[in-house]
């Protein structure tokens, strides 16, 4: 079963189900009168979808894509919409709620209480909206056609990932559906200059920070590791979790017998437990180029030369989001911005290290000796009379 899939298992039409039973007599689910005139139908019988048949008119909220994946600094938008069957007649107020569950937080061992975490992104009602928090100002709904109630969020922040809800109340009647918003990016391992098994969580997540990266999610190191991802160190997740990805089970890391996945050790304590760490890297808004015509530089001569260039030298999740999301492909060992030396390959070939493609890394050499280093360019762009770094 795929991550996703197991997500999907939620518990939530059930908690919907109790949230409106519990208003009546018993949560019982069977046929209840009620004395407004209306007449609620037994709803643990319906469809699975949560869905309230009233009168006969039922409302529909519905997404044609369960998942959409974006990359940073773009705009994106989560499908919702709305109906009523058969079609009203006389038009319902309605209210709409996108409402989310970050990332971070949608790990299996706390899926059971995600439901109640979900915090407000922006509630809109006819013509009027109001955004929250991180949301403020970058969220609105596309409404292309009559119950478009589509989320467009621009600028996409690295940590927007999770799961979204759309929920439509007309004041009688309520349905939502969930779209997950995934980052497009890569996860890469990361460890200390002195070895293996120096960071604290909070280490780690200072460690990916300085490489451009975040602290991977449990779900990104499950799609690295649906990927191919196999690493037999443990790293930090951004959940707290610690935890190693392994495609071909062997002796040493988890055993021979134990089915290929994810190894996990659950939370270990922040301050005191060191590990490696799993971070993750988006793409970058900018590029990555191995910089050509000069001779071997040390360290200090490569982050100059970067510099004399009118660019950075590169950091670690900079490189990994070139090689993976851009294709950068260089047979030439090159110096980084951590002091570590690595090169990416995406056509494996003689000379170029392993027959699988991969990011090669040399460890962290004296910085005295000679290689060649890779740059990072960000792009300019104008923004209201500023030029503003992406
Ligand atoms: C997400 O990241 C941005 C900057 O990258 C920050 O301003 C914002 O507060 C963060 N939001 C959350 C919910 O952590
Ligand atoms: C490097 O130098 C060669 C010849 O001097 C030139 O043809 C080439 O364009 C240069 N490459 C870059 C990236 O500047
Ligand atoms: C790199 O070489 C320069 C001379 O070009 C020297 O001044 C510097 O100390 C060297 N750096 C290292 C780390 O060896």
């Amino acid at each position: 079963m795929s991550f996703a899939a197991a997500m999907l298992s939620l518990p939530r039409p059930l908690l919907v189900t109790c949230v409106y039973l519990l208003l009546l007599p018993g949560c019982q689910g069977r046929i209840l009168g009620y004395t407004n005139g209306f007449h609620y139908q037994d709803i643990s019988n319906g469809n699975g979808h949560g869905e309230i048949y009233f009168n006969g008119i039922r409302l529909h909220v519905e997404s044609p894509q369960s998942s959409v994946s974006a990359t940073r600094g773009s705009t994106v938008t989560l499908p919702c919409h709305y109906h009523y069957e058969p079609e009203l007649t006389i038009p319902r107020k309605t209210r709409v709620k996108w409402s989310w569950l970050p990332a971070n937080t949608m790990t299996p061992q706390v899926s059971a209480d995600a439901f109640f975490k979900e915090t407000e992104v922006m509630v809109a009602m006819g013509s009027r909206h109001r955004s929250y928090g991180s949301f403020r100002g970058r969220v609105r709904l596309r409404r292309s056609a009559p119950g478009d109630m589509s989320l467009v969020i621009n600028e996409l922040q690295v940590n927007d990932t999770g799961r979204y809800r759309c929920e439509v109340i007309d004041g009688l009647e309520d349905d939502s559906v969930t779209v997950d918003l995934e980052l497009r990016g890569v996860v890469f391992p990361y460890y200390s200059q002195k070895g293996r098994y120096h960071y604290n969580f909070f280490r780690a997540q200072k460690e990916c920070q300085d490489q451009d990266a975040t602290l991977a999610t449990f779900e990104q190191l499950f799609t690295a590791w649906e990927e191919g991802l196999d690493w037999c160190n443990a790293g930090w997740l951004a959940d707290g979790t610690v935890q190693y990805p392994i495609t071909i089970p062997r002796d040493g890391c988890g055993g021979k017998n134990l089915a290929p996945g994810l190894r996990s050790y659950g939370q270990r304590d922040r301050v005191l437990h060191r590990y490696d760490a799993f971070c993750f890297a988006a793409s970058v808004k900018g590029t990555v180029y191995f910089l050509e015509n000069t001779t071997k530089l040390n360290f200090t001569e490569a982050i100059q030369a970067c510099s004399s260039d009118g660019s950075q030298i590169a950091k670690v999740g900079q490189l990994y989001a070139a090689w993976k999301l851009m294709g950068l492909d260089h047979c030439d060992a090159g110096w980084l911005a951590d002091g570590s030396v690595r090169y990416p390959i995406t056509k494996a070939r003689a000379n170029c290290g392993p027959s699988q493609p991969g990011v090669r890394s040399f460890g962290f050499p004296p910085q005295y000796l000679k290689f060649g280093v890779y740059c990072y360019r960000s792009m300019l762009c104008f923004n209201a009379g500023q030029i503003k770094p992406y």
